[in-house]
């Protein structure tokens, strides 16, 4: 095992994490070099200049094409490690991750390339790094649901090791209402749901999550707060939002980190965490992503406990791990007085 985290940083859960956006630009060029593949920005200064996202699509367009240079399973399983790494300096001691599938699948990588690099690093995830994981297949939402449900059937035929399905992807024009058999289906294999929502799509999206695809957990859901009666939903339920400060403001979802709901969700008494999405394109991991809030808003000692409380109480983890973990946050807590 590596050295342990250190112990004034944060725990915490990470629940929306998207794999495939945890390439650095570094490793992006270093897999393009290994696999031999030419990039259209092939140093990393042209790389970078490309990271000025105007809306979701805008950032979505370089996300999909820098995937190209993943091709063998080794190269999964060293972008699944350098995440697990990082997120282990970020406080991070469970990670619920996500990855794209179909985004592989269609440039001809087996969907068993992708899946066994994934899952060779998170199986060693707990010894190495001190982080216990899931993996859940999010499907594409501006994709047929035929296409989601084939992908879903043979992940299932494979004995995939997943925990869950999302949903993610072009949000507006692509409601949940067209995945309602997709989710049927997994409900009933016994995986756990979950599905962006109100990142950039009205808040009828987030109701129509709930009650058409039944999920468990929202991903992002900041539109809540332009619906009164959502609010109350949310809180009495107790739903997850699982959201993601540093993406929002990088991809204009909120002008300004300033003008970012969080603080009136949290007033609200809405189950939020704070998660980090695609770290490498949006300026941070789950500690800069907690910073950045905290630094903002002057979150004190007991919002932050709560917001790390959220993500463990939220996460897919055991009963005995999540008690571990709010242990460990206890501990946090009592050394800072
Ligand atoms: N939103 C929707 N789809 C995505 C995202 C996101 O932030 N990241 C990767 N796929
Ligand atoms: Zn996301």
């Amino acid at each position: 095992m590596e050295t342990p985290a250190p112990a004034q940083l944060l725990p915490k859960a990470e629940l929306h994490l998207h794999i495939e956006g945890t390439l650095e630009p570094e490793l992006i060029l270093e897999l393009a070099a290994r696999n031999g593949i030419e990039l259209p920005h092939p140093t990393l200064e042209e790389l970078r200049a490309q990271y000025e996202f105007t809306d979701l699509q805008s950032f979505l367009d370089l996300y999909y094409a820098n995937m190209a240079v993943l091709v063998a399973e080794a190269d999964f399983a060293d972008m699944t490690r350098a995440y697990l790494r990082r997120a282990r300096e970020s406080g991070v001691r469970h990670a619920e991750i996500m990855f794209d599938p179909q985004a592989h699948v269609a440039r001809g990588i087996p969907l068993t390339t992708a899946v066994a690099g994934i899952a060779s690093a998170l199986a060693a995830s707990e010894a190495e790094f001190g982080i216990t994981t899931g993996l859940i297949a999010a499907f594409l939402r501006d994709q047929p649901e035929d296409d989601a449900l084939d992908v879903l059937g043979q992940l299932l035929a494979m004995d995939a090791p997943i925990i869950g399905i999302g949903l993610d992807s072009a949000e507006v024009g692509n409601p949940p209402s067209k995945f309602i058999r997709l989710f049927d289906r997994a409900r009933e294999a016994g995986l756990r749901l979950v599905a962006h929502a109100g990142e950039e799509g009205p808040p009828s999206y987030v109701w129509d999550t709930l009650d058409l695809l039944g999920v468990e957990r929202i991903d992002h859901g900041i539109r809540c707060v332009e619906d009164s009666r959502l609010v109350q939903r949310l809180a009495a339920g107790q739903v997850p939002l699982t959201v993601c400060p540093l993406s929002n403001v990088r991809l204009r979802a909120v002008d300004t980190l300033a003008a970012h709901p969080l603080p009136q969700m949290l007033a609200s008494g809405l189950n939020v965490s704070i998660n980090s999405d695609d770290p490498a394109y949006f300026g941070g991991y789950a500690r800069e992503n907690f910073q950045a809030a905290a630094a903002e808003f002057s979150f004190d000692a007991d919002t932050l406990e709560v917001l790390a409380g959220n993500s463990i109480r939220s996460s897919f983890a055991t009963e005995t791990r999540k008690a571990e973990l709010l242990a460990e946050l206890a501990r946090w807590r009592a050394a800072r007085g």
